[in-house]
């Protein structure tokens, strides 16, 4: 969910919507606001986008004041609809709240405030933390703050929340435990988010809660921030933000997500910049650096991820295995958390997260750390609770990725650790020193590379045309280029809707390929390489059977052209780094069937950037 509050001497209502929009790749299932004005609340809320939610409160409240906050919602407890919608009302009307998270605890409590007269309107456990925070305030006769304060301290769960008083027109308590929460600081005015892109164009000065934090926000006051267990309180550190507009804007496309893909050779150009110095043969990443000991001396590499940063850890689970010989394990975070596994001292774990804040990775981290072992975060917003978590790491400096379906994020993961894998390996003397450089110099090669690989867009656009109405698909690969095609079909069913399989090419006769005929296109990923004569085997297989056969080649190729209905040519690398550019055509092919069939393609159904709940 998405959360966006502001006191000051300006309209909130504006700043409010267009924060509220800027935060909707976070959730988009409903949406909220509440203004303060006339010594009243005026609160409108809906199912739907934030577009619908400014239809209905141009109609149902006056958008005066200059105090107010606004939600978006991604559904965790009751389904999206008008009433289980943000804000929420406590018993009394007095306070209002919005929250970004789940409360776990919500039944016993909820019992409790039924048994003490409160009614609920809403399925939410947010309803419940709003009357219990008022309960308190009665009961105790506390201050706005100190109720919020007592009650946080009987939740269990994870939450983002902003609360107003009535009786407090010109203050907004906000807390965090699991879920981001960034506070603008300008003149005479403050603007809280869940990430600083709502308040960007007004202030560069922002503190972020850390877990366990809350702020006291109060109009012509300093923000006072307390340990929300022990009430310390705490001096805030006041960040300087290196965000700037254009990076969240469409800058001419007509996607997030296609401007994304377009922004991939200067992204992964930037991942690598200072960072590898090929003439002179150097990896150099302070992160990796500091810690190299602990790398080259592990028995083993734990990389924990969720949705396309997991198969980001794929690729490199190859990478580090083909180049530095240690063995790596590759786990889904949600899995590795509640199974007790098995870590050691002498294990290095490398979480992989674009957002820094997915719930389930952050955890994992938390339980490793427990364990003893060494945590390395490979993250792309700065700042974020997984970069902060981790004992060191490397950003992937991408950028804002705005677009749902993750694009860039995932190459310049891919970048960062084959940097890692390459560094480890020269360490390690487990590469030749020939085949070291000529990685170092072809990852060099790979933004232009990548940028001839979005050159194939028109051919990719008839190939779409054909496809576009299929129900399913399966995408097939060996070697580095199978996490590609898991990728591949992950964008294909986020973004398009259609049932889509990612393969290990030989792996497909064992199952897949009896759901083979006419129908099915298949996807098959086939440079000129190491498995080239196997992935020609599969081909014919495919064939045999019908099948549809879109297959990615290596410019020039003459021998897949023979059996496939369509080719889509791209620049080869090294077989590692192919792999970043293997993956430009598939999110293309994606990207135009998901806007032929007219889908959401930045905003798919059911789907959050950030998923900060477990
Ligand atoms: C969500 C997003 C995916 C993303 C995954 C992990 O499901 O929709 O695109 O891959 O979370 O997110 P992270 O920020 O940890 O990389």
């Amino acid at each position: 969910c998405g959360i966006v509050g502001y006191i000051g001497h300006r309209e909130a209502y504006p700043i409010i919507i267009k924060g509220l929009k800027r935060l909707e790749y976070r959730g988009y299932d409903s949406a909220g606001i509440v203004l303060y004005n006339d010594d009243e609340f005026k609160l409108s809320k809906t199912k739907g986008k934030v577009s619908d939610l400014e239809e209905k409160a141009s109609k149902e409240i006056d958008n005066k004041g200059t105090m107010g906050m606004g939600h978006t919602r991604w559904a965790t407890h009751g389904v999206p609809n008008d009433v289980n919608s943000h804000p929420h009302y406590s018993n009394s009307g007095e306070l209002v709240i919005i929250h970004n998270g789940i409360i776990e605890n919500y039944e016993p409590l909820k019992i409790e405030l039924i048994n003490r007269g409160y009614t609920f309107k809403s399925d939410t456990d947010t309803e419940v933390l709003v009357n219990l925070i008022e309960e308190i305030q009665k009961s105790k006769n506390l201050k706005l703050g100190k109720a919020v304060q007592v009650a946080l301290n009987q939740v269990v769960g994870a939450y983002a929340i902003c609360v107003m008083d009535l009786k407090k027109p010109n203050e907004i308590v906000a807390a965090r435990l699991g879920s981001p929460l960034a506070i603008g600081l300008g003149e005479n005015e403050f603007f809280i988010a869940s990430d600083a892109s709502p308040f960007i164009e007004y202030t560069n000065n922002a503190i972020y809660l850390e877990d366990e934090e809350m702020a006291i926000i109060r109009l012509n006051k300093p923000v006072k921030i307390r340990k929300i267990k022990d009430d310390q309180l705490v001096s805030p550190y006041i960040q300087e933000l290196q965000l700037n507009l254009e990076q969240i804007e469409k800058g001419g496309f007509e996607h997030f997500m296609l401007k994304e893909i377009h922004e991939q050779p200067d992204v992964i150009k930037d991942t690598f910049r200072g960072r590898l110095l090929s003439d002179k043969g150097i990896i150099r990443m302070a992160g990796v650096e500091d810690n190299l000991e602990k790398f080259t001396r592990a028995k083993r590499i734990v990389i924990v991820a969720c949705g396309t940063s997991w198969h980001a850890g794929l690729v490199a689970e190859y990478m580090i295995e083909e180049f530095a010989r240690i063995p790596v394990e590759v786990e889904y975070a949600s899995e590795f958390r509640y199974r007790n596994p098995i870590i050691n001292e002498d294990d290095v774990i490398i979480a992989i997260s674009q957002s820094g804040e997915t719930a389930d990775t952050l955890a994992a981290i938390k339980l490793a750390k427990e364990k003893g072992a060494f945590v390395f975060g490979v993250c792309n917003v700065v700042g974020s609770s997984i970069a902060r978590e981790t004992h060191a790491g490397a950003y992937t400096h991408a950028g804002p990725e705005i677009g749902v379906a993750s694009t860039k994020a995932f190459t310049t993961q891919i970048t960062v650790l084959a940097l890692i894998a390459l560094r480890l390996a020269k360490e390690k003397g487990t590469l030749s020193h020939s085949e070291y450089l000529r990685n170092l110099v072809e990852l060099e090669l790979i933004p232009e590379k990548v940028k001839e690989a979005l050159l194939a867009d028109s051919e990719i656009i008839k190939i779409a045309e054909v496809y576009k109405d299929s129900n399913n698909c399966l995408y097939l690969g060996r070697g580095f280029n199978y996490p590609v095609a898991l990728e591949g079909a992950l964008k294909l069913k986020e973004i398009s809707y259609i049932h889509a399989e990612g393969y290990p090419a030989a792996e497909m006769k064992h199952g897949p390929i009896a759901l083979i005929d006419e129908q099915m296109p298949v996807i098959v990923i086939a440079p000129n390489q190491n498995h080239y004569d196997k992935v020609v085997s599969n081909i014919q297989e495919i064939k045999a059977r019908s099948g549809k056969i879109i297959a990615l080649v290596s410019k020039g190729d003459v021998q897949v052209r023979k059996l496939a209905d369509h080719v889509i040519e791209m620049p080869q690398s090294t077989e590692a780094l192919t792999s970043i550019i293997a993956t430009i055509p598939l999110q293309l092919l994606s990207y135009h069937i998901a806007v032929m069939r007219e889908c959401n393609v930045d905003q798919p159904r059911n789907l959050a950037k950030s998923v900060t709940v477990e």
